[in-house]
């Protein structure tokens, strides 16, 4: 372990914060600190801040900070180990190859299989690959050309084909991969009885490739009834290196357009034939969701590629709640959102087919900001200019409340904008408006204010583990306190360890020995103000601190003392070391 420790700390002595940062994203200097837009929030002002010093990253948006290690972690969507490999290689310092903990043995272990299945993967894309352009590819083929499709965008997508239950099974022996990962990496299918067989049997196929450009999964679209009637896309299970919530499909023609500096409005589609028709109709930036509703990580991968994004979902999608929630998620991401709509329920494929791509440009041209867009929602929900009053009395209230809803999702300078539109709407006055929305504020502020309130042993914690952590030359400490977190209790053992070891602590490594703790937790190390000026408060406030931990655990002892002395009235030295406990409390 300790030779472990040391490795990390070479890699990231070897690996400044902010060359690796630099590496990823366009820093500027402003004052003392490099900033730039965070890679983790998506923005439009520059909140995420290296620190040189420290060797830290910090957004003041999101709230996200780290070491160089956590930033390639969650830059890479990578596990530690990964990111500990990227940066050993970076700096070219060779891994060592024994003596993990156990789990770093099982990170390793981990990064092997999913290599493994990535291969099988790949080869198995590749086996599609080749049947699609093979003779046993004639109906794939035919299916695709019946379509409407071209040679130039089968190939740019990788189609394939699968042509029959078992040539995938005997071409991955050969191979020589194992069933039993070949099953894992979802490529496989086996029976309770025991038979294996090609998991997309008989299917066209699409693949699924990530943002690095690895195969990670395939959609098998069936090309008659009999096939369709088991689902009319059978998809790779969720597997290791694939879920499918979490994926966009087409991400990796996105990504190179952009490095092209080739991107254009990104548009997001359900689905993979969505795509592909969009592509051969010459919109190549567009991704699929693949059905179901956006999720945050969906939302990242979105954020590192565009500031904007159109949304076309077919007519029967849009206008679900989920698919609403959908576009809040990437609204909170920092995306701004369009939404489209694609008139008679079709989808941008059928669309296209029917009416052509200038047809759909215009679509792209009209597509209404997120605000807008749930506006016209509650606009066909609800009447509120029914010729009838009844309608009307009843709709107008609820409306209102949706109104209400829509408008609190808002910052202040759209708010305005928006609660000027409404009040128009609905002849409620936008006083009305203003006033339910701060009393919203008002509540949320209370609530914020009591989640904040915590004791003062729990502020003395954070404080004391700050100042040590820092390397304030006042404190010392040598009993570790109650830690109520399992951030603060891993915090203080590498500091105590420090301590003992002689060793001053590192910043930094917060970030490696509580690899698990929340963003407020680490901000609570960061936030407290330890400048040279506040140095005497400081340095009596750590006393205070000190003290009132020393108390707190004195004291914990003491109660547990009194149950056993409870169960066990007759021992007296457990009533000596009461006396003894008592005394200690008294003089600390
Ligand atoms: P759609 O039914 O809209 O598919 O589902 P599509 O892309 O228009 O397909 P075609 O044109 O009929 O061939 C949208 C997406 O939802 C997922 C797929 O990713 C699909 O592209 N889906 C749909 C499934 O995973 N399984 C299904 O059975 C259906
Ligand atoms: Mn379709």
């Amino acid at each position: 372990m300790a030779d472990l420790t040391d490795f990390i700390q070479q890699v990231k002595r070897s690996n400044d914060i902010a060359d690796v940062i630099g590496s990823y994203l366009e820093l500027r200097r402003a004052g003392s600190s490099l900033v730039a837009r965070c890679p983790f929030h998506g923005e439009k002002t520059a909140s995420f801040h290296v620190n040189r010093n420290m060797q830290i990253f910090h957004c003041f948006g999101c709230g996200e900070s780290g070491d160089v290690i956590k930033f390639v972690q969650k830059y890479e969507s990578c596990t530690f180990w990964e990111a500990l490999e990227i940066l050993a290689k970076r700096a070219n310092i060779p891994m060592p190859e024994t003596q993990y903990t156990k789990q770093d043995k099982d990170f390793a272990d981990k990064k092997k299989k999913r290599d493994t299945y990535l291969q099988i993967c790949r080869q198995t894309g590749k086996f599609y690959y080749r049947c699609y352009r093979s003779d046993v590819g004639a109906a794939a083929r035919e299916y695709m050309r019946g379509r409407g499709f071209d040679d130039d965008t089968v190939n740019a997508f990788g189609i394939g084909y699968s042509p029959d239950k078992y040539s995938l099974v005997r071409y991955l022996d050969k191979a020589g991969f194992s069933r039993d990962d070949c099953i894992k990496a979802g490529v496989l299918s086996r029976t309770a009885g025991g038979d294996v067989f090609d998991a997309l049997t008989g299917r066209l196929i699409i693949p699924i490739i990530n943002m690095q450009g690895n195969v990670i999964a395939f959609g098998g679209r069936g090309l008659d009834e009999q096939t369709v009637r088991f689902g009319k896309y059978k998809n790779t299970t969720e597997t290791p290196v694939f879920v499918k919530k979490d994926n966009l499909f087409a991400v990796n023609i996105v990504k190179k357009l952009k490095q092209q500096n080739a991107l254009t409005d990104l548009v997001v589609v359900e689905g993979y034939m969505d795509v592909i028709a969009m592509y051969q109709a010459g919109f190549h930036s567009v991704v699929a969701s693949m059905g179901t509703s956006l999720t945050e990580k969906q939302a990242m991968w979105l954020s590192r590629l565009a500031d904007t994004v159109y949304i076309c979902y077919d007519g029967d999608a849009a206008g679900q709640k989920a698919t609403v929630r959908g576009m809040d998620i990437l609204d909170k991401a920092g995306l701004e959102v369009r939404v489209m709509s694609v008139p008679e329920k079709l989808d941008p494929d059928e669309y296209i087919k029917k009416y052509g791509k200038d047809a759909f440009e215009q679509l792209i041209k009209q597509a209404l900001p997120l605000p807008d867009y749930k506006l016209r929602l509650l606009d066909s929900a609800f009447d509120i200019n029914s010729s009838d009053a009844a309608v009307r009395n009843n709709a107008l209230p609820k409306y209102v409340k949706g109104a209400l809803v829509m408008l609190r999702s808002l910052d202040d300078v759209r708010q305005a904008r928006y609660i000027t539109a409404v009040s128009l709407k609905t002849g409620y006055s936008e006083d009305y408006f203003r006033r339910k929305l701060a009393q919203d504020n008002a509540d949320d502020a209370a609530r914020e204010i009591t989640e904040q309130l915590s004791s003062p042993q729990d502020k003395a914690r954070y404080f004391v583990a700050a100042c040590m952590l820092r390397g304030e030359p006042y404190a010392v400490l040598d009993d570790k306190p109650i830690c109520n977190t399992s951030f603060l209790s891993d915090l203080f053992d590498y500091l105590l360890d420090c301590v003992s070891k002689g060793a001053a602590p590192v910043v930094d490594m917060m970030y490696t020995v509580c690899p698990d703790a929340r963003e407020q937790e680490y901000n609570q190390i960061l936030d407290v103000d330890l400048s040279e000026s506040k140095r005497d408060v400081n340095e009596r406030y750590y006393r205070q601190c000190k003290r009132l931990l020393t108390v707190e655990k004195l004291k914990f002892k003491r109660d547990a003392l009194l149950k056993k002395i409870k169960s066990n009235p007759a021992d007296a030295s457990l009533l000596d070391e009461l006396a003894q406990l008592s005394q200690q409390i008294n003089k600390a």
